[in-house]
């Protein structure tokens, strides 16, 4: 699997709030590679992740993986695509509410169409190396910001995804925790040699990145 974004451009928002979130980016990322996004905020990191991960249409441009062009399949092959071979954890964690941190990562393995029963063990085994083992019944409700975001790293790595997107993964904790979960990242990647993409602000990330994309020098003067 390669992720190639080519000449792709975003716009977000209408009327007075419209803004170019991505010009014309040209930029690939390869399997077994972890990549740190960098740039300051409002330069398109969360953009570009949304885009590779089938969630934002390019108005321009377009999102190859594996030479495949995204906005050639179907809504419904894309959504497969995002639930069988993408991983995705968003900013803002995106759990579902209700369910606790186990089954979070349950219904993502039974959306996969894996059999969740078999795949318990891996689950506790995951969630305990995000440092949740002990939070296995706590629903989203019932977790600091910095533990929802942990169970939704856990969950995107549990179907080992070939396509890894990762927003902002340290923001919400401290630096043991930070360096624990870069270590997860970086593991994950070599051995499944998925193309890893890690939006962050934190030199944990980036140190431990093998390489690293500014979106200054890739998507100079996004924003009006
Ligand atoms: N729905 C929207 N409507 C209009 N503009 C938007 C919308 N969402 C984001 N933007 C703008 O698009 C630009 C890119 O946003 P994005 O979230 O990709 O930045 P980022 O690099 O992830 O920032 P941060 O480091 O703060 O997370 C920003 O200038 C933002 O204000
Ligand atoms: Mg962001």
């Amino acid at each position: 699997m390669s992720l190639h974004l080519h000449d792709v451009t975003v716009t977000l928002g209408k009327g007075e709030s419209r803004t170019t979130a991505l010009r014309k980016l040209d930029v690939t990322f390869r399997p077994g590679v972890l990549t740190a996004l960098v740039g300051p905020s409002g330069s398109g990191k969360s953009t570009l992740l949304a885009v590779a991960g089938a969630l934002l249409r390019p108005d321009e441009g377009q999102v190859l993986l594996n030479g495949a062009d995204l906005a050639a399949l179907t809504d419904r092959e894309r959504a497969r695509a995002r639930r069988e071979r993408i991983g995705y954890m968003f900013q803002s964690g995106n759990l579902l509410t209700g369910l606790t941190a186990e089954e979070q990562l349950l219904a993502a393995a039974s959306l996969a169409g894996r059999r969740p029963r078999a795949l318990r063990p891996k689950v506790r085994a995951l969630l305990d190396e995000v440092g949740l083992g002990h939070r296995l019944a706590h629903r989203p409700d019932q977790l600091s910001g910095g533990e929802r975001q942990r169970v939704a790293l856990a969950r995107a790595l549990l179907v080992e995804p070939e396509l890894l997107l990762v927003d902002e993964p340290t923001a919400a904790v401290d630096r043991a925790r930070a360096d624990d979960l870069t270590a997860l990242i970086a593991r994950t990647t070599h051995e499944h040699r998925c193309v890893t993409v890690v939006a962050t602000h934190d030199p944990v990330v980036t140190n431990a990145a093998d390489t690293t994309v500014d979106m200054q020098t890739h998507a100079p003067a996004a924003t009006a």
